[in-house]
């Protein structure tokens, strides 16, 4: 299924927000339905909004907008994940080199979008080669196909070790508020036909304790040069428990994730989304009208705590330089 569909310069989304139960697509005409299509999580995941910002800015470049502008408008939309500045950038950039010709702004969106399942098959490769027999993984949110170009970064290493015969199952975080694995990792599991139980967030430590889970593998939004990674709110508490129980804790994110501009992870904005997200479950409140919630998108592992970076180019560990990608 192609979740992000370049078609008549036009954008055809997989409304993320509708899995499991509905497949249905959102078309994006201009740059403004492309932003409105990230802020409103239609289209989620680190590159896989850096991709979309991308398209939309080959419409810019097609309808003549103010490019300038457009950039800005799709930089607002999110603001943890990396990719989406370096999207932008990269973008800005191709703008300038071909004097704002549009067929060049449309190519370069194509290539960053089949650059980034090419990066999402070298990493599932690095990370399989590190396991030598079948490993039970635990990840967190959704790190797979919908969240990418394709194929997925930590749900692409756990694809290489299923077709490698290194996998015994996959335990899933449900990942509340937005149930990014519930819905979205375990829908493509399914599909995949790959071994899978989906856990309540707060179930974790059990499973570790009990030795039931050998690794845990994440993607990540942003990684600063010593290596601290803001990923899913939850990220960092499991972690943690990987830490206290000497599970090893991998990061899967290719070169785009990284931001050696920042030294650490203090420096890394973090999204709050609105109240709604949290106090509501299929439009029924769950929360007391007077209470007030506070509604996290992400939290910063420290670099300290992450036994490896699964990349693009290997496994690394920081601190990382500006010649590593
Ligand atoms: O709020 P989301 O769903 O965009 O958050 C996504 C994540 O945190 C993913 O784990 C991360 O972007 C890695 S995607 C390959």
């Amino acid at each position: 299924m192609e979740h992000i569909k370049w078609k008549d310069n036009e954008l055809i989304l997989l409304d993320q927000r509708k899995l499991p139960q509905e497949i249905t697509f959102v078309t994006c005409k201009t740059p403004g339905d492309i932003a409105s299509a990230i802020r409103n999580m239609v289209v989620r995941g680190a590159p896989a909004i850096g991709i979309t910002a991308a398209y939309g800015l080959a419409m810019s470049g097609i309808s003549k907008r103010d490019f300038d502008a457009d950039c800005q408008l799709l930089l607002d939309s999110r603001p943890t994940a990396v990719n989406l500045q370096w999207a932008v950038e990269r973008m800005r950039d191709c703008y300038r080199k071909n004097h704002r010709n549009s067929k060049a702004l449309v190519a370069e969106a194509v290539s960053i979008h089949r650059e980034d399942i090419e990066m999402n098959r070298r990493m599932g490769d690095f990370g399989a080669s590190l396991f030598s027999k079948p490993v039970t993984i635990l990840t967190h949110c959704n790190a797979g196909a919908l969240a990418t170009g394709g194929y997925g970064t930590a749900l692409g290493v756990i694809r290489s070790l299923y077709g490698s015969q290194k996998l015994k199952k996959v335990f899933v975080d449900e990942t509340r508020p937005y149930l990014q694995g519930a819905r979205l990792t375990a829908f493509e599991l399914a599909e995949a036909r790959i071994p899978h139980r989906v856990i309540t967030d707060n179930s974790a430590g059990y499973f570790m304790q009990k030795r039931a889970i050998d690794a845990v593998i994440t993607g990540a939004d942003r990684i600063a040069a010593n290596g601290d990674t803001a990923n899913k709110i939850g990220t960092m508490m499991v972690a943690v428990l990987a830490n206290y129980f000497g599970i090893p804790f991998y990061i899967a994110a290719p070169g785009t994730t990284f931001d050696l501009s920042i030294t650490s992870g203090d420096e890394i904005p973090i999204e709050e989304r609105g109240r709604d997200e949290v106090a509501f479950i299929n439009g029924k409140s769950i929360v007391p009208d007077k209470s007030p919630v506070a509604h996290i998108g992400f939290d910063v592992t420290p670099g300290s705590l992450i036994t490896g970076f699964i990349t693009d180019r290997g496994v690394l560990h920081p601190p990382f330089q500006d010649n590593s990608h």
